[in-house]
């Protein structure tokens, strides 16, 4: 992992997250100066980390079709490999759980949070010919200002209905691929070539996106979000092929193309930074994690248990009042009898306090956080019996907004009306930021700027 140079060497290492403080300032609407000059200094200092690593890319781009299809096809024969060997028996590849995928989901939100978002700097440029590839794929990833295909808004749902939006806790490596995204979406000026670089490489088809889409769908997690990326992104005519066309359109005619062509390497190699998702899902240990949920919970949990009941001579106060004893109190708690490891979690009285809307603490936990204690209890069982996987829900029915849930619309529809004609392209262009496309405002702004922009 790769990080920019630490601005906090007085702090201790929990309260310094540099990079994820430029990121969420990055998500201001309109970032001002100094954000800006954070988010570059952030930039070159990934560029160096990139420029050291290998690059696949072909240095001929005429070469570049052919380098992509052989490796898409690379990836469709792993992937049928992969099934080969999930029919012949072999476990999931990926996830333990469900827990497990959930962790995942969660350790990769910074970066799906701000999907497309690399792409945001090209809109002002929407009347330039070479760019239009480019700006097709940002309006995709927004889904073309409709929430039910707004890639942003698909995984804040998904985050949402399993109790994964809370992403406190999560490192600062965790952040890198997302604040470069942004920090090129909002530099576009300046680093065109290693934006179209980073676009490539973000719109190849990797092996890992096919086998955690069919996992997390086999564990009852909605896998749209991934499944979604699987066919847009494709070879053939998605987004892949347009990230190569891109770059043929922006090869320079008069200017030096072998500079151009090492930018867009750079930029390209940008991908490898950071954690990436076969990292997110390779980290994740089920204890550490339960504790450190627990240890979270502790903070908030007050002095709300009442004193009649004693654990291994501890009032239940007494063990939530100081940090750092929750793996004593779990053991506390299996000495009991109250959670019983490596079988049915039902059977465990813990477990029957927390599950189901009788249950004494129903509510404490969120679905997320309940499947990490699940999975933890449950233990071999798991593996032997299947991961008890809850039905699918169905997503909600959306409504069409009225009355006052609409005024956003209204005020944004007579804002416009008073607006020349430049000057409604550029509010419809602020609005589809990264951090306001996925808005009611921000949706419209991009069904307006995709009807009269295409
Ligand atoms: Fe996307
Ligand atoms: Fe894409």
């Amino acid at each position: 992992m790769s990080t920019a140079s630490s601005p906090c060497s007085q702090l201790s290492a929990v309260d310094c997250h540099p990079i994820r403080d430029t990121y969420q300032a990055l998500l201001h609407s309109p970032p001002d100066a100094v954000t800006l000059r954070r988010a570059e200094d952030f930039l070159e200092t990934q560029l160096t980390h990139a420029e050291r690593l290998d690059c696949d890319l072909p240095d001929e781009p005429y070469r570049l079709l052919e380098w992509m299809r052989a490796g898409a096809k690379r990836t469709t024969e792993a992937y049928a490999e992969y099934l080969r060997e999930r029919k012949g028996g072999e476990p999931r590849r990926y996830f333990t759980g469900r827990a497990h995928s959930l962790y995942f989901v969660r350790a990769v939100a910074p970066t799906k949070l701000v999907d497309g978002a690399w792409l945001y700097g090209v809109l002002p440029h929407w009347h330039e010919l070479h760019l239009k590839p480019l700006m097709q794929t940002y309006i995709e990833e927004l889904g073309s200002g409709v929430a039910a295909q707004n890639h942003v808004v698909l995984y804040r749902r998904l985050l949402a209905e399993h109790g994964c939006d809370d992403l406190s806790g999560l490192s600062d490596a965790h952040y890198v691929q997302g604040t470069q995204q942004l920090a090129l979406g909002y530099l576009a000026e300046r680093y065109l070539p290693e934006l179209i670089g980073y676009n490539l490489g973000y719109e190849q088809l990797p092996l890992h996106l096919l086998i955690s889409t069919y996992e997390l769908g086999e564990l009852g997690i909605d896998p749209y979000y991934f499944q979604l990326h699987v066919t847009i992104d494709n070879a053939a005519s998605g987004h892949a092929q347009r990230a190569v066309q891109a770059l043929l359109d922006n090869l320079p005619v008069v200017g030096d193309r072998k500079q151009f062509m090492q930018r867009v390497g750079r930029g390209y190699r940008l991908n490898d930074l950071g954690l990436g998702s076969t990292a997110a899902i390779d980290e994740f240990d089920l204890q550490r994690e339960l504790l450190s949920m627990f240890e979270r919970k502790r903070q908030v949990a007050g002095r709300v248990h009442s004193d009649h009941c004693r654990i291994d001579g501890r009032t239940v106060n007494q063990w939530l009042g100081v940090p750092g004893r929750m793996l004593d109190f779990l053991s506390a708690l299996q000495a009991k009898g109250w959670i019983r490891r490596n079988r049915d979690p039902r059977d465990s009285h813990f477990w029957q306090l927390i599950d189901g809307e009788r249950a004494a603490m129903f509510g404490v936990f969120n679905p997320y956080e309940r499947q990490l204690l699940h999975d933890w209890i449950a233990g071999e069982w798991l593996a032997e019996e299947g991961a008890n996987i809850p039905p699918r829900t169905q997503p909600a029915v959306l409504q069409t907004a009225v009355g006052d849930f609409a005024s956003e619309t209204r005020a944004l529809l007579a804002q416009l009306e008073d607006l020349p004609c430049d000057a409604r392209t550029q509010r419809l262009i602020e609005l589809m930021s990264p951090s306001l496309h996925h808005t009611p405002a921000g949706l419209l702004a991009t069904r307006l700027f995709a009807a009269s922009h295409r």
